[in-house]
């Protein structure tokens, strides 16, 4: 096998052959040396200078003594670093063979750092410092510690030269703390970064899915509106063409000249009807008109008396044609029962209020009392104070008091005239934030307004209302007569017949 293996190889070949066959003879020349190079005694001497560091401070030893050996532990060495010298080409081949070994190089030094620990404590571990400026004690046990490192290093034990300046830094006890505290810090503000970091990812998450959860609830909100829009619409037109009255009369009502207001910069017709919010969209109005900079500090007396607004009956026939045609057409509505009891609450219940109230009112209210009142004193008669809500329906439902009823009882339809003008927008004052603001939002108007949150309006609502209690002690015959004024109102509205109305 040998023989032919040999006459095939070639130059080449064999010159490995004898590269590899020099390298294994150095090798085992290095380890004689290794073994005969008087180790043992130098051995000796370095523990002897671990022994007495590991032994105590060296403050015990007097400065003689540590001189001697401090000079030894020199003196060695330089003898260990010409043996090195002498072994330095073999070294370089040495790290060439065991080039896979640099596990096994770590693991002496491991080995050599958990000595030194045993020795020194783990903060001597791997702490270097090079090229400080030792003072003359520190140099002293920079000696013993390099030695120290000497004894556990290399191959087989064989020291290797090691530069005079790496040394141990050996740690006071307060460097020792100080490095302790150092590395708890250290550990505490990762731990932290790391806190903030989760923190404000799940908090990004969190706000990515609150803004998802914002639009989706505001196109619903506006599929709602369009939706119900739409429903609201339709059923206008089929009431309207239910009713042959309604259908087929040519004129707007009269009061619609004065309840649509003209809003010529925002292209906006808008029908108001008072107890539907109609304090808030005037000053609304007032406001997209340019005759005030702000809804906020708009009087309610200002908003209905001095509002300076455009009534569309003071337009020509062809600038009202144009104006139906080419505007936007907007009403606000409410249940009518509901209505009728916050125009009672609001007008005649609070005192305060008729008092001040316009003449107008306190004229209906002396009649309220002449003719329904049975036992009215002078005084009643007099001032029209107190009357009652009974008193105050059964003036209502009286047929020959209906042609001069008042804007705030008067029904909704004869007011805005819905049947004729084709409105685009018919909100309820029952959602009134969600769909004025959408009207706002919507009309493509010059300004972003805002309508007044229901904490400035009256606390009014049909939602806080049991209106049944407000009939309850009425005859049936009371409430059907009420019921038929209003019925209109409810059928062309999209309002629900009360329950309490036979
Ligand atoms: C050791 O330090 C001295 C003085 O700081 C410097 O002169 C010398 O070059 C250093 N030796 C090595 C091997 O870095
Ligand atoms: C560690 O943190 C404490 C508290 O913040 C501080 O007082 C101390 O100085 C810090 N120590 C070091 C070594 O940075
Ligand atoms: C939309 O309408 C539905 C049913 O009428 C209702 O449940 C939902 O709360 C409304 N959504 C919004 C955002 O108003
Ligand atoms: C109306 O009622 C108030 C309080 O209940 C009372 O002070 C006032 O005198 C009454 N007015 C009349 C005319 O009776
Ligand atoms: C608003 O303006 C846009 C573009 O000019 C138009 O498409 C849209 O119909 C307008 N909306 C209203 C409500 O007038
Ligand atoms: C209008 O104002 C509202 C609230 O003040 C705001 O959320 C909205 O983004 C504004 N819209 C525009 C087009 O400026
Ligand atoms: C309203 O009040 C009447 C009588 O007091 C009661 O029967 C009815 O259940 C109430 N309705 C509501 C919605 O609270």
């Amino acid at each position: 096998m040998p023989v032919p293996f040999l006459r095939m190889c070639t130059t080449r070949c064999k010159r490995l052959w004898t590269l590899a066959a020099m390298v294994i003879t150095a090798f085992l020349v290095l380890y004689a040396v290794m073994s005969l190079g008087g180790n043992d005694e130098r051995d000796d001497k370095q523990m002897g200078v671990v022994m007495t560091r590991s032994e105590g401070d060296l403050t015990h030893i007097k400065p003689q003594e540590i001189l001697e050996k401090v000079k030894e532990v020199v003196e060695t060495d330089v003898e260990g670093t010409q043996n090195m010298n002498i072994k330095e080409d073999e070294g370089e081949l040495n790290d060439k063979l065991f080039e896979n070994t640099d596990e096994g190089g770590n693991g002496a030094e491991e080995q050599d750092d958990e000595r030194t620990q045993e020795i020194f404590g783990c903060d001597a571990c791997g702490e270097f410092v090079e090229d400080v400026d030792i003072p003359f004690e520190m140099t002293t046990r920079r000696i013993i510690g390099e030695q120290t490192r000497i004894g556990g290093y290399g191959l087989g034990d064989e020291p290797q030269a090691i530069g005079m300046n790496q040394t141990f830094k050996i740690l006071t006890p307060e460097e020792k703390e100080l490095r302790r505290q150092e590395r708890e810090n250290k550990t505490l503000a990762r731990a932290a970064e790391k806190e903030l970091r989760e923190a404000l990812r799940i908090e990004t998450r969190n706000n990515k899915e609150i803004a998802r959860v914002e639009e989706r609830k505001r196109l619903e909100a506006l599929t709602n509106i369009t939706h119900s829009q739409k429903k609201r619409k339709l059923r206008l037109e089929n009431s309207c063409g239910k009713s042959v009255y309604l259908k087929y009369q040519n004129l707007l009502y009269k009061d619609t000249l004065r309840h649509l207001f003209v809003v010529d910069s925002q292209k906006l017709l808008f029908c108001y009807i008072p107890k539907v919010g109609c304090s808030n969209w005037k000053r609304i109005l007032m406001v997209l008109a340019g005759k005030r900079k702000m809804i906020d500090g708009i009087t309610s007396r200002e908003a209905h008396s001095r509002n300076g607004l455009t009534h569309f009956g003071s337009l020509s026939k062809a600038d009202q044609f144009y104006r139906l045609k080419n505007y936007r057409k907007v009403m606000f509505v409410r249940e009518p029962f509901t209505r009728i009891i916050s125009a009672y609450k609001n007008k005649y219940k609070d005192l305060n209020v008729f008092r001040l109230a316009p003449e107008y009112l306190k004229q209906v209210a002396r009649r309220i009392m002449r003719k329904y009142r049975p036992g009215a004193t002078p005084r009643d008669l007099i001032t029209g104070e107190n009357i009652t809500w009974a008193e105050f329906t059964d003036y209502l439902v009286d047929p020959a008091e209906r042609p001069q009823f008042d804007e705030h009882w008067k029904e909704s339809y004869k007011l805005c005239s819905p049947c004729k003008i084709k409105y685009d927008f018919i909100g309820k004052l029952e959602n009134i934030e969600k769909e004025a603001n959408y009207v706002l939002q919507n009309s493509n108007f010059t300004l972003n307004l805002t309508y007044p949150s229901s904490t400035n309006s009256h606390p009014t609502n049909s939602a806080s209302l049991n209106i049944s209690n407000f009939f309850d002690s009425f005859s049936k015959e009371k409430v059907q007569a009420l019921w038929d004024m209003y019925r209109i109102d409810y059928a062309l509205f999209d309002y629900e017949k009360p329950s309490f109305v036979p």
